[in-house]
């Protein structure tokens, strides 16, 4: 890794100062100091809802500060939309992605950047040669993977020969080995004089990147380290104010019983982007945890779909639960042999919204005797939904309390209880932990092992 060129003793390249942003729930930012040093890569660390989005939307000219100052190369600049925050040098690329599907790589970029389509698919070429960001400017946005859509989003920033580059949250979307490749192209940049504003939750990327990281907690500056120094332990601290929850890393149990197996399961896709599963097979054994990894997109997706029972899958031998062929049995049918799930949606797919908690429980737990000739068994729902609040730690008004009202953290919380009380055999969980704070990614990592 390069240290930051000399001139980094020199005027910040970016210097902002009391930076304050209120939305009429939360101050998303308030009174932020940071200094981004001429070709440092500076981190913004923090968990989500920090502020870190809002921070950079301010810088780029997306969002308007309620006060505070910024300035550029010394000078106090005001930056009122991102046409001017690219006059002066700043460059972005998105948390989600703003790409045309419908036009070329070299039509989207065009529409940022002068010049006809043809010098510019020699330009484009060049950049991506330079940086190793392989893009090709004929291809169409929708025929592209995440990672070279994102690459296209870069390339099209250093046309415009950016001093500053920020990144929101770039490696969400990316395979490891991209990632390499990131980091590779983002050094070389630094290297070049170029300061990078690069965001993440990810303590170990910003160890190995990142010059200085800035750390943010609930709006607010709570620290400004050396990643490189700093322990990853002291990172997390400073991220979420407190100790990260020990994680006991399981011994694999002694108990050997197969209880789902899948052999040879072979899917065809649902929908025209789908993903067709080819020759899945799969062995998960009592006691044991078994990661599925990949890239989303890959068929995940599909692979819940056949094992939870929500697609059914022929011949139905290709999926056996506790010894007996499953493939042709629905989701309650499965789930009365044993099996629970969480799917990756919280909302619509884990619960319903609107309904309140104890109503959600009855979803996939009326099998516990919450219902009796026909009529719902009231105070047993309550009871369950009660327990499953007070033992996952949910912060909720009540069992009455609608799904809906909840955070994010706290209704995964509920919805992995909800699965957990039911004592299954076999649980399947689709991401956990996206989108969720450290802490309550821990606590529920923590519940599964234990199970
Ligand atoms: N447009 C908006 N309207 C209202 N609240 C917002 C808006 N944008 C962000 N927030 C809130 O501001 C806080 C910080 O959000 P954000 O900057 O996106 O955090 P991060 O990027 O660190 O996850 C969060 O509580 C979020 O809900
Ligand atoms: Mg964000």
């Amino acid at each position: 890794m390069t240290e930051p060129s000399a001139q980094a003793q020199a005027v910040p390249c970016l210097a902002l100062r009391g930076i304050t942003k209120t939305y009429p729930s939360v101050v998303a930012n308030d009174g932020i100091d940071l200094d981004v040093a001429v070709g440092e890569i500076h981190a913004i660390l923090g968990e989500n809802g920090a502020g870190k989005s809002t921070l950079v939307k301010i810088i780029y000219g997306v969002v308007r500060a309620d006060a505070g100052q910024m300035r550029w190369d010394g000078r106090p600049v005001t930056v009122g939309s991102p046409g001017e925050a690219r006059r002066l040098g700043i460059g972005m690329v998105f948390q989600h992605f703003s790409l045309f599907e419908t036009l070329t790589v070299a039509e989207n970029i065009s529409l940022a950047v002068p010049g006809s389509l043809r010098e510019l698919s020699g330009r484009i070429a060049r950049v991506s040669e330079r940086y190793g960001l392989p893009v090709d400017p004929r291809r169409p946005v929708h025929a592209l993977s995440v990672g070279e859509r994102q690459r296209v989003e870069i390339v099209r920033c250093l046309l415009q020969e950016p001093r500053l580059l920020i990144l929101d949250e770039p490696t969400s979307v990316l395979p490891p080995q991209a990632v390499e490749k990131l980091f590779e192209t983002l050094a070389r940049l630094a290297g070049e004089g170029v300061s990078i504003l690069y965001i993440s939750h990810k303590l170990q990327e910003i160890q190995s990147l990142c010059h200085t990281a800035t750390v943010l907690r609930g709006g607010r500056v709570v620290g400004v380290a050396d990643p490189r120094r700093a322990s990853a332990e002291e990172l997390a601290r400073l991220m979420i104010g407190r100790d990260l929850p020990a994680a006991a890393h399981p011994e694999a149990a002694a108990e050997r019983e197969e209880r789902l197996v899948v052999s040879g399961l072979t899917l065809p896709a649902d929908e025209p982007f789908g993903t067709m599963l080819r020759d899945v097979s799969l062995v998960l054994h009592g006691g044991e945890i078994v990661g599925i990894a990949g890239v989303s997109g890959n068929g995940q997706k599909e692979l819940m779909a056949a094992l939870s029972g929500e697609r059914l899958v022929e011949p139905a031998e290709a999926v056996r639960l506790c010894g007996a062929a499953a493939g042709r049995l629905g989701p309650r049918a499965r789930r009365t042999r044993g099996l629970a799930f969480v799917p990756e949606e919280r909302l619509g797919r884990g619960a319903v919204p609107p309904v309140t908690l104890a109503e959600n429980a009855l979803l996939t737990a009326a099998h516990l005797d919450m219902v009796r000739s026909g009529f719902v068994q009231t105070d047993k729902t309550r009871a369950f939904a009660e327990r499953c609040i007070r033992e996952f730690d949910v912060k909720a008004a009540g069992a009455d309390a609608s799904a809906q009202s909840l955070s994010g953290g706290n209704l995964q919380k509920y919805l992995v209880g909800r699965e957990l009380l039911q004592r299954p055999t076999v649980l399947l969980v689709s991401q956990p932990t996206w989108g969720l704070a450290v802490g309550a990614s821990a606590f529920i990592r923590k519940r599964l092992v234990e199970l």
